[in-house]
C-alpha cells in the first residue's frame, strides 16, 4: 500500500518515527511529508533514512514530478501524526501553504488525523469546531489519549502509542477498501442502529443483553467510507461509536423507537443492527425493589416492546418519508424441521423490510466476537449472499448490497424515460 505520513510541528513528531517503522516493516511504501515546523523536532535525515525515500516539505521542491498533486492522488492511505491544533485548523479551512496541505486537498483515499496538543488547545471551541468539520467531511480524527503531556501537566491531548495508531490506520484502510474508491453512497444519508437496549426495572436495575455494538459500528464505518452521511443511533455498547457520524445515544426500546422514526425521516436507508429487547418490565418501580422480609421471591411481569423495524416499515407504507431501503437483522438457530434460512425468509416477509441479515447463533455466540458468518436475504427475490469473516468485512458486504438496492429504483426510473 502507498501511504503518506504527514508530520506537523509538535513534540510528538519523534514518536511518529516509530509509527513509520511499523508501516515500513509491514512492507508498505511510505512517503513522509513533514511541515516546515515539524523539521524543528525531527530532521529530514531521520525521515529519509527510515522511509528509504526522498522527503520534501515544500510545494516548490521537485516541481518536475508535480509532487503536490501526485502524492495525494496516488496515496491509498494518509496518516497525519501528530496533527497540531494549527494543522487541524488549516485543513478544516482547506489551506495549502506547504506540500502536506496540497496532499490533503488532492487525496481521495481514507485520511486519519492523530491530534496531539495541550488539553487547553484540544478543548478550545475553535479546535472542537475544526474536528467536527473534518469528521463531517469523512476524515477520521482519532481521540487523543489522556495522560502526561510535554511538561508536568496531564489531561486529554496526549499522542496515542504508535501501535494503537497503526491498528486504527489498518482498520480504516480495510474498511474503506473498494468502497472509498467508488463511493457508491456519495450524497446518501444512512441511519444505523447498534448495541443493545436496556429496559429499566427500578432506578438501579434493568433487563439488557450482551450486544457489543461491533457489527453496527462496522456497518456505519463502511457507509461512511462509501461516502454516505451517517447518523448512528447507539444503545449500550462495549465499543466507541464511529468517528465521523452524528451520534445519538438511547437506552430503552421506546427511546430507540422515537430516535429511529425522527432521524430516519428523509434518509435513504435504515440499518437496524441494534439488539432490541423484545420484552420489558410491565411496571417500573419508582423506588428500588427491596428483598421481602418473609423471603418470598419477587415476580416480574413482562410486556412486549414496540417493534421498531416493523413500525418503520408500517409508517412508510402509511406515507411517511421513511427510507426506501430498510435492513433488518435476525439471529436464528434453526430446529429439527426448519433451517436457519427458512426462519430468516419467514422473518423477512413478516418484517416487510428490503433485506435481512441472518446470522446463526447457538454454541458459537456471535455477541462480542470479531468474526461472524451471515447470509443476506432480499425481498425482491434476488439470490441470497453469504459472507464470512471479520465484522469489518461483513460491514463492507452489507453496505455493498445496500448500495445495489439503492441504485436499483434509479436505474428503473432511467429506463422508463
Ligand atoms: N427489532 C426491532 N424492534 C424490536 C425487536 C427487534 O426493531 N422490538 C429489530 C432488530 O433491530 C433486528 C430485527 O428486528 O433488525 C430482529 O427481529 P426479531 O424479530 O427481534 O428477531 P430475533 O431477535 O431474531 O427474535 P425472534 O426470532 O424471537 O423474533
Amino acid at each position: 500500500m502507498r501511504i503518506v505520513l504527514g508530520v506537523t510541528g509538535g513534540i510528538a513528531a519523534y514518536k511518529s518515527a516509530l509509527l513509520l517503522r511499523l508501516m515500513t516493516e509491514a512492507g508498505h511504501q511510505v512517503d513522509v511529508v513533514p511541515t516546515p515546523a515539524a523539521l524543528n523536532f525531527v530532521g529530514r535525515a531521520t525521515w529519509e533514512a527510515l522511509s528509504g525515500r526522498p522527503v520534501r516539505t515544500d510545494t516548490f521542491e521537485a516541481v518536475e514530478s508535480v509532487n503536490h498533486v501526485r502524492l495525494g492522488r496516488e496515496a491509498e492511505l494518509v496518516v497525519v501524526a501528530p496533527a497540531t491544533a494549527d494543522s487541524l485548523a488549516r485543513t478544516a479551512a482547506g489551506l495549502a501553504p506547504d506540500l502536506l496541505g496540497n496532499v490533503l486537498l488532492t487525496a481521495t483515499c481514507p485520511v486519519l488525523m492523530v491530534p496531539a496538543m495541550h488539553t487547553e488547545m484540544w478543548l478550545h471551541p475553535a479546535t472542537v469546531a475544526n474536528v467536527q468539520t473534518l469528521r463531517s467531511r469523512g476524515m477520521t480524527v482519532l481521540e487523543p489519549d489522556s495522560g502526561r503531556l510535554t511538561g508536568a501537566d496531564t489531561g486529554p491531548g496526549r499522542f496515542p502509542e504508535p501501535e494503537r495508531i497503526w491498528a486504527e490506520a489498518q482498520r480504516l484502510s480495510s474498511t474503506s477498501g473498494t468502497l472509498a474508491g467508488t463511493r457508491p453512497l456519495a450524497g446518501r444519508t444512512v441511519v444505523v442502529t447498534a448495541g443493545g437496549t436496556r429496559e429499566a426495572l427500578d432506578p438501579v436495575r434493568y433487563l439488557g443483553n450482551r450486544s457489543s455494538g461491533k457489527q453496527g459500528v462496522a456497518v456505519a464505518e463502511a457507509a461512511l467510507a462509501a461516502g454516505a452521511s451517517v447518523t448512528f443511533i447507539g444503545g449500550a455498547m462495549s465499543v466507541d461509536p464511529p468517528a465521523g457520524t452524528e451520534v445519538v445515544r438511547v437506552e430503552s426500546t421506546q427511546e430507540l423507537h422515537e430516535a429511529v422514526l425522527s432521524h430516519a425521516s428523509g434518509a435513504d436507508a435504515l440499518v437496524m443492527a441494534a439488539a432490541v429487547a423484545d420484552f420489558r418490565p410491565a411496571e417500573y418501580a419508582e423506588a428500588k425493589i427491596k428483598k421481602a422480609q418473609d423471603g418470598t421471591n419477587p415476580v416480574i411481569h413482562l410486556e412486549r416492546t414496540p417493534d421498531v423495524l416493523a413500525d418503520a416499515v408500517a409508517a412508510r407504507a402509511a406515507g411517511q418519508p421513511l427510507p426506501g431501503v430498510i435492513v433488518g437483522f435476525g439471529a436464528e438457530t434453526g430446529d429439527g424441521t426448519t433451517s436457519v434460512l427458512e426462519f430468516g425468509a419467514a422473518k423477512l416477509a413478516r418484517k416487510g423490510c428490503e433485506m435481512l441479515v441472518v446470522n446463526q447463533v447457538g454454541r458459537d455466540q456471535v455477541f462480542g466476537q470479531d468474526t461472524t458468518e451471515v447470509t443476506m436475504l432480499f425481498a425482491d427475490g434476488r439470490e441470497p449472499v453469504a459472507v464470512a469473516g471479520d465484522k469489518t468485512d461483513v460491514g463492507v458486504a452489507i453496505v455493498t448490497e445496500l448500495a445495489g438496492l439503492l441504485d436499483q429504483p434509479a436505474r428503473l426510473d432511467r429506463m422508463d424515460q
